[in-house]
């Protein structure tokens, strides 16, 4: 209707310049039109009401209108002041930054971090190793896949995909003391979260156990033989050692810390069934690098069990662990390698008391900023509906057994490599038998002639870790599995390009 009156009102306006005849004969043909549309209009709306009706109608409507309106509002209002965040004051310039230096595009092989190098004033994209270029988009031709370390990168993108949720807003004044809420440097949140963790997955029981938080638990390895170790002059130094292949911090800590109390001892191989007292065995289960899950081969000595990867992400949950002395590190559990925090649960409470005292006087407790970013991390994780496809555990599973899958399906078609043998297991956690999913790879070079094993990788373009890290034979090498997308894929290329190579010259 709007357009058909606009029409007529144009139509009239241009009429209103023409004379004469033509004038007369336009303003018939405009009359035609008006009664066109009018006709037109009659058929649309239908027949006119009486004045009366009508004035009474659109009163009533707009009482009606009101009446809708009043609660609409009210609902609004309310709502609006009970939901809506409140204005940001301090906070809003740290989170702006944030987001800004979250929002650096780093083509997907590299990051922006806040506390980044700034160029021109401005922050800069961090490239993965082998990109370069302000955006990282440029791939280095070349470049040595890195397979060595153990740094869990393989979380980052679970954490990008959550950042709401585990991103935490630290103000200036947070926790400035040497003190926590809890005694010994403990904050009481974080502890109860760690034991509402290892109910939920079932991999460690808490109840009636001490714990004990360290720098990672790299500080809580040396914490624990200084506990388990003689505390009289008078005794003889406790023996440490450990089952070949073994994580080598248990040896180059023990030996570095050289105190009278213990001395690293070797491999349990050697003890020859020996009586095992003032003995402190390192127990790594599920084993680095080999992903066994393992138990102490002397009877009657001090164990550490070391469960850094007993997560649903590397490992079938059996049952729930209940070593005298166990550690775990958040470092292979949500990523969080650099906020450096572990921590041990204690049974006898003569051993906490020397864990505590070495803490103590070592570093005075964790990081509280370290706390309050574990503690954000552990809600986030525990918010999560139980293994399901995108928690953290379903992520990290998912993204380990492809990662296997691929590697063991490339070198099984080749015969200078092999694989540790690893079969599918039921997982409590999971509630089903489940594929393997270690954390490393540890590859055998087959060949009589590749005795240096780390070394025939390192000419293919390949860095590992040599197998006499792990008191192991050379012929062996661990490649690590939880590093960045970009490592692992490369690592596959390097590996690819290796068995392709071999089975040419066999040809
Ligand atoms: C078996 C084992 N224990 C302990 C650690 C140390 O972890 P954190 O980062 O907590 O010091 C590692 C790290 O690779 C490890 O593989």
């Amino acid at each position: 209707m709007v357009s058909l009156q606009i029409g007529v009102c144009s139509t009239q306006a241009k009429a209103s310049n023409i004379k004469g005849p033509h004038r007369t004969r336009k303003l018939m043909e405009i009359k035609q039109i008006n009664m066109d549309s009018s006709h037109l209009s009659k058929l649309i709306e239908g027949p006119k009401e009486s004045n009366n009706t009508k004035a009474y109608s659109s009163k009533y409507l707009f009482c009606l209108f009101l009446l809708l309106c009043s609660p609409c509002l009210n609902f609004f209002f309310i709502s609006r002041a009970l939901f809506q965040s409140p204005e940001l004051s301090w906070s809003s310039r740290a989170a702006t930054e944030a987001e800004a230096v979250a929002a650096l595009s780093c083509s997907g092989h590299g990051s922006a971090f806040v506390d980044g190098i700034l160029v021109d004033g401005k922050h800069v994209c961090e490239c993965n190793a082998c990109y370069r270029g302000q955006d990282c988009s440029e791939f280095v031709q070349g470049c040595a896949a890195d397979a060595e370390s153990g740094d869990p990168l393989f979380l980052e993108p679970y954490w990008r995909q959550h950042a709401a949720s585990s991103a935490v807003v630290v103000a200036g004044w947070h926790r400035m003391s040497y003190q926590t809420d809890g005694d010994y440097f403990i904050s009481i949140e974080l502890e109860r979260h760690i034991r509402r963790l290892h109910s939920h997955v079932g991999n460690a029981i808490t109840d009636g156990r001490f714990i004990v938080f360290g720098a990672g638990s790299t500080q809580l390895i040396n914490a624990a033989v200084h506990a388990l170790s003689p505390n009289s002059s008078a005794s003889s130094p406790a023996s440490v050692v450990a089952s070949v292949p073994y994580y080598t911090v248990y040896r180059t800590q023990t030996e570095f810390f050289n105190s009278r109390a213990y001395e690293w001892k070797g491999v349990t191989s050697k003890m020859g069934g020996e009586v095992a007292a003032n003995f402190i065995e390192f127990v790594t289960s599920p084993n680095n690098p080999d992903g066994r899950l393992q138990q102490p081969v002397l009877q009657g000595s001090s164990v550490i069990y070391d469960h850094a990867y007993y997560w649903p992400h590397f490992s079938a949950v059996k049952a729930p662990a209940d070593g005298d002395l166990m550690l775990f590190t958040i470092s292979k559990l949500t990523g969080h390698a650099g906020s450096r925090f572990g921590w041990a649960i204690v049974k006898d409470e003569g051993v906490y008391r020397r864990m505590l005292s070495y803490l103590g006087i070592n570093t005075m407790g964790v990081s509280r900023d370290t706390h309050l970013r574990s503690l954000k991390l552990l809600k986030a994780m525990l918010a999560e509906e139980r293994g399901a496809a995108g928690s953290i555990f379903g992520f990290a599973f998912s993204t380990m057994r492809e990662r296997w899958h691929k590697l063991n399906k490339l070198v099984s078609s080749s015969d200078r490599f092999s694989l540790q043998q690893m079969r599918p297991e039921y997982c409590s956690y999971f509630g089903k038998i489940r594929d393997p999913s270690p954390a490393y790879a540890w590859l055998k070079c087959e060949k009589e002639e590749d005795r240096n094993c780390h070394a025939v990788l390192r000419a293919g373009g390949i860095i590992s870790r040599a197998g006499y890290k792990f008191g192991a034979d050379n012929r062996y090498a661990r490649l690590s599995l939880i590093r960045s997308q970009d490592d692992f894929d490369l690592l596959m290329q390097r590996m690819g390009a290796l068995v392709t190579k071999e089975k040419a010259r066999n040809m």
